[in-house]
């Protein structure tokens, strides 16, 4: 068993594929170029959300067998493409939601309170808090969009804050939203123009690819708060840029800026959005349950075995 690792991992879930009998290596600066040259030794593949695993790189990969996602969402991945050759692909869907919903309430808040803004003055020996009024949670309503995993967890968090909580998703049924105390709204145009704040909590697929944008802030309530731990593209930035500057937004918190991995989101120049490098699952405990996890799937998958995540 011979894996190949692209991106960090933890160092536990490093010792387990070696516990699991694999031979491993771990390059995590390989250019493209490298990459599809050395993939052709390789039965398994292991990597977070950087690494494209498309085509180009199936038509090199003549071993591979097993593609581990060391995470949640596929999207850097052709799923498409890896079944119509076979290869078994294995993701760890809960390892690091906790920590992807903690992230996401931090980020609201900070958004909502200008910490970064606060914290850059005092930081800079500027006693000053002229212009950064926050906004308090408690009565507001928080719009969310995906309420699945992640989603879910937000609410419940949110709740102790004495919020409202009402969620856009149609493939929920009405069973989670009663448990969860959550109130449906039938369509995203609907939730948008009630929300204080809106989070968004789906996957990335051809469906949830743009959905919000003009037309969705055309329609928001004015100075509705967003917040996206998800991932980017789901809110159009042009959009949400336009949105900001007619003051129909009043302040962002985003993980997933627009050019991932490279800095260059036009949103980072404005001073009402919070932003973070995609750190929603970067958590000790998140990174040592994902490492473990895709260890166990990917060694389960290359020995032929039923991998509950696959
Ligand atoms: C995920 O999909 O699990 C998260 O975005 C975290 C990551 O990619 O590392």
């Amino acid at each position: 068993m011979h894996v190949l690792i692209t991106e960090p991992i933890a160092q536990k879930g490093l010792e387990k594929l070696v516990q699991e009998g694999a031979k491993v290596d771990v390059k995590t600066d390989l250019s493209r170029k490298e990459l599809l040259e050395v993939i052709r030794d390789y039965d398994a593949l292991i990597v977070r959300s950087n690494t494209k695993v498309n085509e180009e790189l199936y038509q090199k990969a003549t071993r591979l067998k097993v593609v581990g996602r060391a995470g949640n969402g596929v999207d850097n991945i052709d799923m498409d493409g890896a079944t119509n050759r076979g290869i078994i692909v294995v993701n760890t869907p809960e390892s690091n939601v906790v920590s992807a919903a903690e992230l996401t309430i931090g980020l609201l808040i900070a958004s909502c309170r200008n910490i970064p803004q606060l914290h850059t003055r005092l930081k800079g020996k500027v006693w000053d808090r002229s212009g950064l009024k926050g906004m308090e949670l408690q009565g507001k309503t928080v719009g969310i969009v995906g309420l699945g995993r992640i989603g879910s967890l937000v609410a419940t968090r949110l709740k102790s804050f004495g919020m409202k909580i009402v969620a856009y998703d149609p493939y929920v049924n009405e069973t989670r939203f009663k448990n969860l105390g959550v109130e449906r709204r039938e369509k995203l145009e609907d939730l948008m123009a009630e929300a204080d704040i809106l989070t968004i909590h789906t996957p990335k697929t051809k469906e949830t690819y743009g959905m919000i944008g003009k037309e969705q802030f055309k329609g928001a309530k004015k100075g509705i708060r967003v917040i996206n731990c998800a991932r980017a593209g789901l809110i159009n930035e042009e959009a949400l840029i336009e949105a900001i500057k007619e003051k129909i937004v009043a302040s962002v918190g985003i993980d997933v800026p627009d050019g991932e991995p490279q800095a260059t989101s036009p949103l980072l120049e404005l001073d009402n959005v919070v932003v973070t490098p995609h750190a929603g699952a970067d958590t000790v405990e998140a990174q040592d349950n994902v490492g473990v996890t895709i260890a166990q799937e990917v060694a389960a998958a290359l020995r032929g075995e039923m991998a509950p995540n696959s």
